[in-house]
């Protein structure tokens, strides 16, 4: 690289950001920062676009101007980092830029100091330059320079600060909880931090501050929040990352609707920094009514539920005797070509469903049936129009569990590959809701034994507490979830704060009191201390920004996020470490 002489900083001050000057300013004089954006040199004028986080303004060095400063701008490069000074001019109407917020003016330079200099960036800072994600993860720094990187940061920032104005103005407390801990049961392998002083023993990063919200409301601290980092040791996906950030809180004496309460007012606030109006009460459904009407227990309201309509096919075989048979319909849709009926059939049989592809033939065979199915599902002549019902092996498992949920999954194809998404599934039609009343166990075939839906504190109904023993399959949960546009936005429940309620739990999900006492003895200690009704829940922070600002994934709203393997591309963590401090954590390894 070329050797630039490069200015000291000294007692400089800026007066204004790169996205600050309007044509009001015009007249004033202005020392500005920021990067070397875009260099333009027409015939001795040489135009810079300065940018720093608030925006870019335009610099003019004008050919008739000091030439020791004309020679300086001279050496400019991409990315250079430098402080200018000069006078802010409205530029004539022709030569105004409508595209950036400082488009009316622009700063004549007089002096310029130049600060840094840049090697030649990895990739362009323009917005819509494709780029590989490798680069942009092992570049993260420049890569977080691109406006739409910088916008999606920043608005994170404000939005995060609206969840603690919010829930400060509501009478929450942020208090921390520990990173160094004991594993909590949330169902993911956790990350252990070995201890030095205690060889063979090993902390657990939290995979959620669960327990010790809990504590919290033991302690007596009535309303609890915190925008906290978990670590779930789990494959990333889009909306996945092994360290994510939640909204988390928790509170005393509430019911589910105080919850409700709660969080509605915090997402309409978050979304307004966003720019966008939402309005509560968001509508709810129980997990009963979400599987009967999208086979789904986070459905995405853009697209219409389906109906099952078996009662209007009496005898026609076109599912089992008692089995559902659902209509869907997809909006506006028009006519699909053979080829891709072929492939929604397909899709569904691999899902041991048997599709009705063929509308007009079903018009022919059932004239009057598929009227009233019409009527029902209130189809349009435009609408796509699916029966669907058990196509799999007779002795199946579950089969009308299985004919719904893959009846969603057959909605959901359908809607994202046929219909004009840009009309359903607008990305900025907002559908909030809560789904509510789920299960409260989950049979786990594979160890014969119940899970916890949701987890092990979680209450049962008050009516429902003695099926705990009897019929642990129809207990309901006081648990609750968030769904936006079909993603699970935050889980939570009213918590078991009795001891002996707690116990029948480990008992249903055959933990042996031994075994629960060594794994949350704590906890049910402390329950014996005078322990509140409480309860809470978490919103993925992460998952509430992609959304808002429009992503698919939620690597595009943090600022480090680490790659499908679990690795920084950057810092090259995970990172192999020095024989002496494997001997000092008592740690070997044996090569397998
Ligand atoms: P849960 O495990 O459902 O509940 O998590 C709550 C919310 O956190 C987000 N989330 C994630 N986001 C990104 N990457 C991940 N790996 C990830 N895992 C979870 C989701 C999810 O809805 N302690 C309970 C909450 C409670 O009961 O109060 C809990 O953690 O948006």
């Amino acid at each position: 690289m070329e050797q630039v002489p490069l200015d000291f900083l000294g007692e400089l001050r800026r007066t204004h950001t790169c996205g600050a000057l309007r044509a009001a300013d015009a007249g004033k004089r202005a020392i500005l920062m920021g990067w070397v954006h875009r260099r333009r040199d027409l015939g001795g004028v040489l135009f810079i676009h300065l940018r720093d986080r608030e925006g870019v303004t335009q610099l003019v060095f004008r050919s008739d101007g000091d030439p020791a400063v004309h020679a300086k701008a001279e050496l400019l490069g991409s990315e250079y980092v430098i402080a200018v000074e000069g006078l802010v001019e409205r530029r004539s109407p022709e030569t105004v830029n409508p595209a950036i917020e400082t488009g009316e003016v622009e700063v004549v330079v007089d002096k310029i100091w130049i600060l840094n200099t840049s090697k030649t960036p990895p990739f362009p800072m323009e917005e819509n330059v494709d780029v590989k994600e490798e680069s942009r993860l092992k570049y993260r720094y420049v890569d977080l320079r691109r406006p739409h990187m910088q916008r999606n940061i920043i608005l994170r920032s404000k939005m995060a600060f609206a969840v603690r104005e919010t829930l400060t103005k509501l009478g929450f407390l942020e208090i921390e909880t520990p990173f160094m801990g004991r594993s909590t049961p949330e169902g993911a392998r956790d990350y252990l931090v070995p201890s030095r002083v205690e060889p063979g023993k090993f902390y657990a990063l939290p995979q959620s501050p669960q327990i010790f919200k809990q504590l919290l409301m033991v302690a007596g601290f009535d309303k609890y929040f915190q925008i906290v980092r978990c670590f779930r040791d789990e494959d990333t996906r889009a909306d996945r990352q092994a360290e994510f950030t939640q909204i988390d809180l928790e509170m005393s004496f509430p019911q589910q609707e105080r919850i409700y309460e709660t969080i509605e007012p915090l997402i309409v606030a978050v979304c307004k920094v966003a720019g966008y109006t939402v309005t509560s009460p968001f509508p709810r459904l129980t997990y009963a009514e979400a599987m009967r009407s999208y086979g789904i227990d986070k459905p995405d309201l853009r697209i219409p539920p389906f109906h099952c309509v078996d009662d209007l096919f009496p005898n026609a075989g076109l599912t089992p005797e008692g089995l559902p048979l659902v209509a869907i319909r997809i909006p506006k849709v028009g006519t699909i070509s053979r080829k891709e009926r072929d492939e929604l059939k397909a899709f569904g049989q691999e899902r041991g469903l048997r599709v009705y592809d063929d509308p007009k033939r079903l018009d022919r065979d059932f004239p009057e049936q598929m009227k009233a199915v019409r009527e029902r599902i209130a189809a349009e002549e435009e609408d796509l129009l699916l029966l669907a019902g058990w196509g799999g092996d007779p002795k199946g498992q579950r089969p009308e569990e299985t004919v719904l949920l893959a009846s969603g999954q057959l909605r959901l194809f359908a809607a994202h590959k046929y219909s004009d998404k840009h009309k359903l599934l607008d990305p900025a039609n907002f559908q909030f809701l809560w789904v509510v009343d789920f299960p409260m166990f989950e049979w786990n075939e594979e160890d014969n034994r119940w899970n916890a839906a949701h987890h092990p504190f979680t209450s049962v109904h008050d009516e429902d507490i003695d099926k705990l023993t009897t019929d642990p399959a129809r207990c309901r949960a006081k648990s609750y979830d968030l769904v936006l546009n079909g993603t699970e936005l935050g889980s939570g429940s009213i918590r078991i704060h009795r001891q002996d309620v707690q116990s029948k739990v480990f008992s249903a999900l055959s933990f042996s009191e031994e075994e629960a006492r060594k794994r949350f003895g704590f906890l049910l200690e402390a329950l014996e201390y005078g322990a509140p009704p409480h309860g809470g829940i978490a919103l993925g922070l992460d998952r509430l920004v992609m959304i808002l600002v429009g992503e698919t994934s939620i690597r595009e709203v943090i600022p480090f996020p680490k790659t499908a393997k679990g690795t920084d591309l950057m810092t090259g963590a995970p990172s192999e470490i020095p024989d002496r401090q494997m001997r000092e954590l008592g740690i070997s390894f044996k090569k397998s």
